[in-house]
């Protein structure tokens, strides 16, 4: 969870996209010291720019030495070399410029690696604990899933989660267009390293789309390589992955490739996609069906119906009735999705405040990080003795 000190009220819509929504907004010194006083879950506090720099400099001050974890992250209008070295002075971690909300990404994000790494939880493959593998799926074509898996895993990424996506539409993909990425190795380069893939040989086939610190294993540029990879590759590249990531999301083609069953049989939640049409609820009725047969647990599934306010003659009551399962988020219908694709920007960046962003941060806080124990509303208990409360 983040705490972010501002005067202005209108700050969290502002800081949204870098800061997430576990994010609780408090305009005084007094209300930020209470609330680290009684939420261990707190590990972030960024503080705006029309805070004091005296008032900042003293919560910092104050944390390096009773929480050393917690990260404290500066904004100022202006940065000038007298307020970077008394706020670096003070134990803050980054002075960023207030404007520039992806200099703020990185810095949360770099702020909350080194906070895991004090804490001694980082997923770093020696004995931490395992990543979530989330498959993104439906079983029709052009129904949002690359829209959904980019955006999921921009924005847990953008909050500072360790996040890889993995394109196993082999044939087809387009993640790396979406995400104006030009990837030099793709997930056919992993064929060679299989039976020893290790975090190193992983890291090698990934590309960092740099304004959310996301990595992501592109689908090969050839078609044709998609049939040279065996399934058994993409089984040992997501083990790999769960290692050292702490959210591993995946996007499909529209179909049950071979491919498409392991990771589905690896996942620990599946988002399903459908839409207000007949083919794409009786693809969905059809997917649920095959992924009972194969005894795929119910309660991992979290559907979601895209652009559900389309006026179609078929409503979203209907699809529940269809496929006997509740929808968990709808997404609304926006041109602002085909216009952020054209850009390569993700929406959830591109269009932050738009309602489209909104449904995907509820599917992302809500029904994938709650889902895993992520404490949004910071009541996450670590057993540890918090800030202003004494030392542990
Ligand atoms: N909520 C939405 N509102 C408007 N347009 C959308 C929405 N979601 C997706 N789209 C658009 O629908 C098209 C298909 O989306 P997307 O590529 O994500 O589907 P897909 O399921 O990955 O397709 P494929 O099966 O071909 O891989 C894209 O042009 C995308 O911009
Ligand atoms: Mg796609």
């Amino acid at each position: 969870m983040n705490i972010l000190w501002d005067t202005d009220p209108d700050a969290l819509e502002k800081y949204r996209y870098a800061l997430g929504t576990d994010t609780q907004a408090l305009e005084s010194a007094a209300m930020v010291a209470r609330v680290l006083h009684d939420n261990v879950g707190v590990q972030q506090v960024v503080i705006g720019p029309d805070v004091a720099l005296d008032p900042a400099c003293e919560l910092a001050e104050a944390a390096r030495l009773d929480r050393p974890e917690l990260g404290v992250i500066l904004l100022r209008h202006r940065v000038d070399v007298t307020t970077l070295s008394q706020a670096l002075r003070s134990g803050m971690r980054e002075v960023v410029t207030a404007e520039d909300t992806t200099a703020l990404a990185d810095a949360l994000r770099r702020s909350r690696d080194l906070t895991s790494r004090l804490l001694g939880h980082a997923a770093g493959g020696s004995g931490g604990p395992e990543g979530h593998i989330v498959t993104v799926f439906s079983a029709k074509g052009g129904v949002g899933k690359t829209t959904l898996s980019t955006n999921v895993a921009t924005y847990l990424a953008s909050v500072g989660h360790k996040t890889l996506l993995l394109d196993l539409d082999l044939s087809f993909g387009d993640v790396a267009i979406s995400l104006q990425l030009i990837p030099t190795k793709s997930v056919f380069d992993a064929v060679a390293m299989s039976g020893h893939l290790d975090d190193q040989g992983l890291r090698s086939l990934v590309t960092t789309h740099e304004a959310s610190g996301l990595d992501v294993m592109c689908a090969p540029n050839d078609p044709g390589d998609a049939d040279r990879i065996p399934v058994n590759v993409v089984t040992e590249i997501l083990k790999v992955a769960r290692q050292h990531y702490e959210y591993v999301i995946v996007d499909t083609p529209p179909s049950f490739t071979e491919h498409v069953l392991a990771a589905c049989d690896i996942s620990s939640a599946l988002v399903l996609i459908a839409t207000l049409d007949i083919p794409a609820v009786k693809n969905l009725r059809v997917a649920l069906d095959t992924l009972d047969m194969l005894g795929s647990p119910k309660d991992a599934r979290i559907i979601v119906l895209n652009r559900a306010d389309t006026k179609v003659g078929l409503r979203p009551d209907d699809v529940v009735t269809a496929i006997k399962t509740p929808i968990a988020v709808n997404i609304p219908n926006s041109m602002t999705v085909p216009a952020s694709v054209n850009r390569g920007v993700p929406i959830v960046a591109d269009d932050p405040k738009g309602p489209v962003s909104a449904a995907i941060r509820e599917l992302t806080d809500i029904h994938i990080r709650q889902r895993f124990g992520e404490t949004l509303n910071g009541a996450e208990t670590t057993g540890r003795k918090s800030l202003f409360r004494g030392r542990r």
